[in-house]
């Protein structure tokens, strides 16, 4: 971008206004929003997956009912980000091809297992929570699209963590064993959780600038530590420990202390290495070569009516 682009741009960041598709921008910004954003479409198609195993083994109507309609919200979610990228120059094919063939990140935590029903619980309280907690801020972000996004998606989470919520209460107000079965699922999910807000600060290389073009407005660990902080309260509620015997309110930090984070298990997960990796992209990939001849036929269907309408 020429001198001018770059002076119309700075203004623009320093006076927190909206960078919109057509303003100039730095080659850079642009590179990390395309990163950022195809990264947050990716997760929200992929975190359908986890949560789709369950519905039709629901224990209720209700339920089968209230899981269906938020995996089918988190295939929305994954549409107006890929649709937010665009905006960008990258095709929906582009991304789509990058995250069939594996090459492309989406967040850690969709590579865990979900061996039972308090699972579904653990995920709309700890993974939508968490989620609420980095995409609230991401309403203000200085890319126009991204932020707009951001705002229809925001209100449709916190419908699904209230629900997560709810079904680890009712779980904590039944029998031990699904007592038991709440606080499992509470041990397996916190820690990625955790994760998902990134590496820490002094580790995180996109996050200096990042904040500097206000794309991320908080770092990783203060987010983090917001979570942790509306975590623990709704744990007494639920009656549910979280798995961190270290885990406690610091007055002179004003933080919570909290035993070390296991970035190897991050690292790994990321690598490829995590429990469900390749489940998940043999799975997105299937579905992608699976409804090939839907996409065919909607090309053709919408070919022909161009046709009709030039003659
Ligand atoms: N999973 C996978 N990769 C992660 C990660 C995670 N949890 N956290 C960080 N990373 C990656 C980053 O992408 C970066 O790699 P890259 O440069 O190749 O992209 C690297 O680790 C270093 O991390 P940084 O802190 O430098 O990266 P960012 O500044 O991008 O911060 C982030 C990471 C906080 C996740 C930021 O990208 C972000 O806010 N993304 C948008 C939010 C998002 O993606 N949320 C997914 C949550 S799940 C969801 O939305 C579905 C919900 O509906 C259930």
């Amino acid at each position: 971008s020429t001198d001018d682009e770059q002076r119309a741009f700075d203004a623009l960041i320093d006076a927190d206004a909206r960078i919109e598709p057509r303003d100039g921008m730095p080659d850079d910004y642009r590179k990390t929003l395309i990163r950022q954003m195809s990264q947050h479409a990716h997760s929200e198609i992929i975190g359908m997956q986890p949560e789709g195993n369950w519905i039709t083994r629901a224990p209720s109507l209700q339920r089968k009912a209230i899981l269906m309609a938020k995996v089918q919200d988190e295939a929305g979610h994954g549409l107006y980000l890929y649709s937010a990228t665009q905006t960008l120059g990258i095709t929906r094919d582009e991304m789509t091809e990058q995250l069939i063939e594996g090459r492309a990140k989406y967040s850690s935590i969709f590579n865990y297992p979900t061996p039972t029903w308090a699972d579904m619980g653990a995920i709309g309280w700890l993974v939508d929570g968490a989620a609420i907690v980095n995409q609230v801020p991401l309403c203000r972000c200085s890319y126009g699209p991204y932020a707009r996004a951001m705002v229809r998606i925001c209100k449709e989470e916190s419908f699904h963590q209230r629900q997560g919520f709810e079904i680890l209460l009712t779980l904590m107000q039944g029998t031990d064993a699904q007592k038991q079965m709440a606080q499992d699922a509470v041990d397996r999910w916190y820690w990625p959780s955790l994760m998902m807000f990134g590496p820490p600060d002094d580790e995180s290389p996109n996050s200096a600038r990042s904040m500097a073009w206000k794309i991320k407005r908080f770092s990783n660990d203060e987010l983090r530590q917001r979570f942790v902080g509306m975590l623990v309260p709704q744990a007494e509620v639920l009656g549910v420990t979280l798995p961190d015997p270290n885990l406690r309110w610091n007055d002179d930090t004003q933080q919570y202390d909290m035993s070390p984070i296991d970035w190897d298990e991050f690292m790994a997960v990321l690598k490829g290495h995590g429990p469900m990796n390749a489940v998940r992209i043999q799975t997105r990939r299937d579905a992608h070569e699976g409804g090939a001849w839907v996409r065919e036929a909607a090309a053709e269907y919408a070919r022909k009516q161009q046709q009709k309408e030039q003659a």
